[in-house]
């Protein structure tokens, strides 16, 4: 099945509005009209009304890094799914390694963030990926597999939801997963994800890789038959390696 290639940046918490309307300087021609890609920025939360403003016009879409599950109400500090709508976000990321790690969320918070950004509309970009120790250990299928198990349910409107692998040992360390060992990860979760929507739904979900993922190995990544674009850190601060990444995804289209 043709899946649509999906690259997402993630600034993570990176960048002033300076900072961002520079690296856009450097961006806006690199999605062309037309192109076979879809392409977001998911900016902090204090760039995201200024940047839906900068991104109008443009085919990059904008996202979040997370949010809350609650509509409303005393929890300070949070955000919520109707907030970001609000602020023009298509997309939303869920599960991190670094909310998991840094910030203690677990499968329960995740699952009810999860549940709640889908029926606010929002598209959400579900992370998974094992630690070093477990991948080690042989345990990349169980960790995965209990993550995606914990925070989704057949009721979810799984269009709208994206399945981003990263290994949390790539992540910001120079060291990515070999296509082999992306490719295999890859179709445990689709297919886990056929199991629970359907083979059909399965077959269409699209799934990124994420974990230091470059301009120099995205095309090896991206030509995997279950890898569909990439969810890109460090990467997609810098404008010409960004580009190259979309660049290398539509190549794959
Ligand atoms: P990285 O981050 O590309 O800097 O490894 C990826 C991510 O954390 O989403």
């Amino acid at each position: 099945m043709a899946r649509r290639p999906f690259v997402a940046g993630n600034w993570k918490m990176n960048g002033t509005l300076t900072d961002a309307r520079e690296l856009m300087a450097g961006l806006r021609n690199a999605v062309e009209p037309g192109m076979p890609v879809d392409v977001a920025v998911c900016t902090p939360f204090t760039l995201l009304y200024p940047m839906g403003k900068e991104l109008d016009g443009t085919d990059i879409k904008l996202g979040a890094q997370n949010c809350y599950f609650e509509k409303k109400g005393a929890f300070t500090g949070e955000i919520s799914p109707g907030m970001l709508s609000a602020a023009n976000c298509t997309y939303v990321i869920i599960g991190h390694s670094e909310r998991r790690y840094v910030l203690g969320e677990t499968g329960d918070l995740l699952r009810a963030k999860v549940k709640s950004c889908l029926e606010e509309g929002l598209s959400v970009i579900y992370c998974v990926g094992e630690l070093l120790d477990e991948r080690d250990a042989g345990k990349t299928t169980d960790v995965v597999g209990r993550q995606l198990a914990e925070s989704l349910s057949d009721d979810l409107d799984h269009a709208r939801l994206t399945i981003a692998y990263e290994p949390v040992w790539a992540i910001g360390t120079g060291r990515t997963a070999t296509p082999d060992q992306a490719q295999e990860v890859h179709a445990f979760i689709r297919e886990r994800m056929g199991g629970l929507f359907g083979a059909d739904a399965g077959a269409a979900m699209r799934i990124q890789y994420g974990g230091s993922v470059k301009p120099g190995n995205a095309a090896e990544l991206m030509a995997c038959p279950d890898v569909d674009g990439a969810l890109v850190g460090g990467a997609s601060l810098v404008a010409e390696d960004f580009a190259g990444i979309i660049r290398a995804a539509a190549a794959t289209a």
